[in-house]
């Protein structure tokens, strides 16, 4: 294979191909248009872009499937983590298509070959003794009987004061976090506050590739809101982080004691991009293919994001490369740039899963074309700060600019092809100063287009872009071919082979954010081969023969009616009311299906109460001494506030008699008591029907 050698902006480096990823998303919901403008659309644009250009490009993505957001989600839908994958990653998959992204491949972090990468990667680290092995407090809920890994905790942020700031990271301001470090923490479950209890795991010492990662980072151009995040974290000063977690969903530790704990998901998830290129090479039956991308220091890598995803992509990301890096076996290449975006809102709020607020790409895209959602997110791209969608906004651009310019221009030019020329492109007889302007902006345009794209600068290229197809209007009224027709002849096929010629240019120049339209065009004149590989250098050129014969016409975009944005308005609100009101649901959500031999392992018994004690110092805890059978025992229970001591002696209850032994404040419980509890805060034990003796088993 031929590579063009291309000059990347980072200094005088020679690269011969481009490795693009873009941000795995969580398969924990739907993709909504902020994912989109984040990330998604930019990565997509450009790499249309190189392909035009004929750069050996390829472009990497996959869900990530694993972390507290699938399985809190899970927990929520009452189903188990690998159902939510299941359903979101074949949803985001298919509304990815639909909206035209060009993925060379979409992965799945629960694949084997993903599982093995990131296994390889921890035990590499851990070989070179780069990981380090600590016993530390982590926060654990009493009442949910678990450490709470990263969503399961939430608290105010350090850093910038966001209330709802999670355990490992503050989404408002991207800080890495650990979760000890959260002000007021609170259980995500049940909304308690966690105790704090040692445990083991092990560490990744971002601190010591700080040095490192100075140098890496000033070797780079970054863009300015990326630079600014990134150097306000490195004068903050790298610390040691937790990259292991007490959870069973996950890339199990490949460690022994280790048994029951995973690899944090940010550690393997960026992992994700090097596992979905070895899987695009198992496809292509071509092995070696992901080593060229990954491993070879003439490829260019870039990086596509959201700005909650900057620290993990500009430093851990490259440190865990640079660890890896450092053991000689093979090197891999780090990112040479990271275009991230900042935040779109919605008509003036933030996105808002929980909330409501927004709209998803599925339902989109099942009322808008494609083309319509990727031309109007591309003029309001967060490039360098937060941006807005508006309904309106939107019906503005598509009526005036895609259906009124580019639409309009394309139809008057080809109809005119049709009703005058009997469908036959008229050939160029002399050309005037006017057509000469035309031609020149035809030759201009692209290349001030392709400087933007270059720069990640998509917002200003599409700005430019659509220029092209408001100077050919201007072209095609200023040259008056309804009159030039019968007046000069000549003149006239001259303006309309100009203009075919235009349309033509506007088809490729605009591919890249509106490849729909753009394959519209292309079937209308019936060019051969496609838009999308007619090559980028193609543009300026007049490569529409005269004398060649168009095909059918079609409408490229309509002009969306008020009552259509309108009805959108309120689906909107109405979405933000109706998640409000389910914000307090009466029953809680079911859990996942349990096999009746999993039921069986919980050992429940009747008991009977002897004695009890309020926990000196506890609001919430009572000491209570319980008989099951021949056997006594202590149970700590959170039920003071519901009944008073003295009224439990002597009653019967039900207690799961084989949970693992617990201390709360210091005192040792063994066991647990049933009790119901329901949403507003009643509490009731479980008691027997009529009396049965204690020890009797419950089943
Ligand atoms: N799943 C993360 C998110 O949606 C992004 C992961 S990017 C990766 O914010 F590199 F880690 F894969
Ligand atoms: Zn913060």
């Amino acid at each position: 294979m031929v590579n063009k050698l291309s000059k990347g902006p980072s200094g005088s480096q020679k690269f011969s191909r481009t490795l693009v990823t873009a941000a795995l998303p969580y398969a924990n919901g739907p993709i909504h248009l902020g994912h989109l403008a984040g990330a998604y659309l930019p990565a997509d644009i450009y790499v249309r872009y190189m392909r035009l250009k004929r750069d050996d490009v390829i472009f990497i993505c996959g869900s990530d499937e694993h972390g507290v957001a699938v399985t809190i989600t899970a927990e929520k839908e009452g189903l188990s983590p690998q159902q939510i994958v299941d359903r979101y990653h074949a949803m985001n998959k298919e509304s990815f298509e639909k909206f035209g992204m060009t993925f060379d491949n979409y992965s799945r972090t629960t694949l084997p070959v993903h599982h093995q990468t990131g296994q390889e990667f921890f035990l590499e680290l851990y070989r070179q003794n780069v990981l380090v092995e600590k016993s530390e407090k982590q926060l654990y809920c009493e009442n949910d009987r678990m450490f709470l890994a990263d969503r399961y905790v939430e608290g105010t942020c350090p850093v910038c004061g966001n209330p709802e700031a999670r355990g490992d990271q503050c989404e408002k301001c991207g800080t890495w976090l650990e979760q000890t470090q959260l002000i007021n923490p609170k259980c995500k479950l049940c909304g308690t506050t966690p105790v704090v209890r040692e445990t083991k795991h092990w560490y990744f010492p971002l601190g010591k590739f700080q040095k490192e990662l100075e140098e890496y980072v000033n070797s780079k151009e970054w863009k300015e809101n990326v630079r600014g995040y990134i150097d306000s974290w490195l004068k903050e000063g790298l610390e040691d982080r937790a990259i292991t977690r007490d959870l069973h969903w996950g890339i199990p530790v490949p460690l022994q004691g280790y048994e029951n704990k995973v690899i944090y998901v940010w550690f393997e998830a960026v992992l994700g991009y090097i596992s979905s290129t070895k899987e695009l090479g198992l496809k292509r039956q071509d092995k070696d293919l992901w080593k060229r991308y990954w491993q070879d220091d003439t490829t260019r890598y870039i990086a596509f994001i959201g700005k909650d995803n900057i620290v993990f992509h500009t430093l851990i990301f490259p440190a865990i490369l640079m660890g890896w890096n450092k053991g000689g076996k093979s090197r891999y290449v780090l990112p040479d740039t990271v275009p991230a975006n900042e935040f779109l809102n919605f008509e003036g709020k933030k996105f808002s899963k929980s909330r409501g607020w927004g709209i998803d790409l599925k339902d989109f895209i099942g009322v808008f074309p494609p083309d319509t959602l990727r031309y109007a997110l591309a003029l309001n791209l967060p490039e360098s700060r937060d941006s807005d969608f508006y309904w309106k906004d939107f019906q503005a651009r598509v009526n005036n600019e895609l259906a009124d310019t580019l639409g309009n221009f394309v139809n008057r030019t080809l109809q005119f092809v049709q009703r005058y020329y009997d469908g036959k492109v008229p050939p160029t007889k002399t050309t005037e100063e006017l057509d000469r302007w035309a031609l020149g902006q035809m030759k201009d345009i692209p290349a001030k287009v392709g400087a933007l794209f270059d720069e990640f600068k998509f917002r200003d290229g599409v700005v430019e872009a659509m220029s092209l197809a408001r100077a050919a209007n201007k072209y095609f009224n200023d040259s008056e071919p309804w009159r030039t027709r019968r007046e000069n002849p000549d003149q006239c096929a001259t303006t309309i082979n100009i203009c075919v010629q235009l349309t033509r240019a506007l088809a490729v120049l605009l591919s890249p954010v509106i490849p729909f339209a753009a394959e519209d065009i292309w079937e209308m004149l019936a060019l051969e081969g496609s838009a999308a590989d007619a090559g980028w250098d193609t543009i300026p050129k007049p490569a529409v023969e005269s004398g060649k014969q168009i095909g059918q016409l079609k409408i490229l975009f309509s002009k969306i009616e008020d009552s259509t944005i309108e009805e959108q308005i309120r689906n909107t609100a109405s979405g933000e009311e109706t998640q409000e009101k389910a914000v307090a649901p009466t029953t809680a959500p079911l859990k996942p299906t349990v096999s009746i031999d999993d039921f069986r392992k919980i050992d429940l018994r009747v008991a009977k109460i002897i004695d009890c004690e309020k926990v000196a110092k506890s609001e919430k805890l009572l000491r209570i001494e319980v008989q099951i059978g021949s056997e006594t025992r202590q149970i700590i229970a959170g039920i003071s506030k519901h009944y008073a001591p003295e009224s439990l002696v002597g009653k019967d209850v039900i207690v799961v008699a084989n949970l693992a032994p617990a201390k709360l404040m210091g005192l040792e419980s063994n066991g647990m008591l049933l009790a119901a509890s329901s949403e507003d805060g009643k509490l009731s034990l479980l008691t027997t029907f009529s009396g049965i003796d204690s020890g009797s088993i419950v089943r």
